[in-house]
């Protein structure tokens, strides 16, 4: 396989790449990434650039560079991780949410429709050359929010609540109609919340971590009972390739671990292992539209696919947290003045209050 993967320099992209060195190195990787404050090449600094590894700068909506990429690469399938991710990032600039993830999507998949369509002047042909697939890498925020009760299976309405999620769910959904309309060979799959090394300090777990080893404030949104459902990376990468390999076309797979927690559970753990204070716990204003549960319902992909995680919460934060103490010089060199400004401006007003 040739397989281009967007985003490969953010958080799973990177985790996927360097998995797939490790678990399949036969196939090629096409890394296309536009390097937004969240991708970094630092954290791809241990995969060599050789015959068959290539990182190519662009964004996903520059159809003549795709069309460049495809055409070179030759490419086979696609692993699109490339997104606008933080749910509190969409709640200021929800355009740049709409135009990467759903536009960036549908440039990808009409670069793929193009060179994948046995006859692309046909525009009623469903042929494609043998072997192809678009995997479009989506999360379960599209289901909205859960109460106390159920799980998210994957015939659960899409309520989205966030710029992001709606965003997420339109591109699902544009993915959906080149199935249905042009038989673009295609999976979705809907992931839970992930952890592990290479994570960006402005979501939950790194954050947490970083402001436990510097001693400063760990702001913990509203009540701090939002249940989030975990899923170590390494364990959601190997889903993907589970179904990048065996899915079957145009299904949408969810992906989890059955590990519920609370966000104080969370951030008590990494106080209690770092032998940090809980005096460091300071409750903030709540995120507007903030989802209160999700939890995902795995038995499609676990009994269909045979896919299981193989980290338990336990053995993944602990290794998480050593890879955080053991990779200080990553945290500092992603820790740019941009994203200062970024921390100041989000959390700044909240601990003044
Ligand atoms: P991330 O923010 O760490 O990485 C996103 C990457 O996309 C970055 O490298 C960035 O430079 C790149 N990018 C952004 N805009 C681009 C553009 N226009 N063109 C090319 N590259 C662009 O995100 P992540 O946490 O690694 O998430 C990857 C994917 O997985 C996303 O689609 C996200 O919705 C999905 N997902 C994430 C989680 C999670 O817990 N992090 C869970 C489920 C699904
Ligand atoms: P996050 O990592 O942003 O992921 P998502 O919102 O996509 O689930 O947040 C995880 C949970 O942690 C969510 O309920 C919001 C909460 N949270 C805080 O309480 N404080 C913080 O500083 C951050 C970043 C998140």
């Amino acid at each position: 396989m040739n397989i281009l993967v967007t985003g490969g320099a953010g958080f799973i992209g990177s985790n996927f790449i360097r998995w797939m060195k490790q678990h399949a190195p036969e196939h090629r990787i096409i890394n296309v990434d536009a390097l937004t404050y969240a991708g970094n090449l630092e954290s791809l600094r241990d995969i060599p650039q050789d015959a068959s590894y290539v990182f190519i700068r662009a964004d996903i909506r520059d159809r003549a560079k795709l069309d460049e990429v495809f055409s070179q690469h030759d490419i086979t399938h696609v692993v699109n991780f490339a997104a606008e991710s933080h749910v509190d990032r969409s709640i200021v600039d929800p355009e740049l949410f709409l135009t990467t993830n759903v536009l960036g999507t549908q440039a990808l998949l009409d670069t793929a429709k193009l060179h994948w369509k046995s006859n692309p002047e046909d525009k009623y042909s469903r042929e494609y050359r043998a072997g192809v697939k678009f995997l479009q890498v989506s999360t379960d925020e599209v289901y909205g929010a859960l109460g106390r009760e159920g799980l998210f299976s994957e015939t659960s309405p899409l309520m989205p609540n966030s710029p992001y999620s709606a965003a997420k769910a339109s591109a699902d959904l544009v993915c959906r109609s080149y199935f249905e309309t042009f038989g673009l060979p295609l999976n979705i799959t809907r992931c839970s919340n992930n952890y592990g090394p290479y994570q960006f300090p402005e979501k939950l777990i790194p954050l947490m971590i970083h402001n436990c080893m510097e001693e400063k404030p760990l702001p913990v949104y509203g009540d701090g009972m939002q249940i989030r459902d975990w899923l170590h990376v390494f364990d959601h990468c190997s889903a993907i390739f589970a179904v990048l390999i065996r899915g079957e076309m145009g299904e949408v797979y969810n992906i989890g671990g059955n590990n519920e927690r609370t966000n104080l559970e969370i951030i008590r753990q990494i106080i209690h292992s770092l032998g940090a204070s809980e005096e460091l716990i300071h409750f903030v204003k709540d995120r507007p539209g903030h989802d209160r549960r999700y939890a995902i319902d795995n038995s499609k992909i676990t009994t269909r696919l045979g896919w299981t995680p193989s980290y338990t919460f336990e053995q993944g934060i602990s290794e998480t947290i050593r890879w955080y103490q053991d990779n200080e010089e990553w945290m500092e060199h992603v820790l740019s003045g941009a994203y200062t400004e970024y921390y100041a401006r989000m959390y700044a007003p909240s601990f003044r209050e």
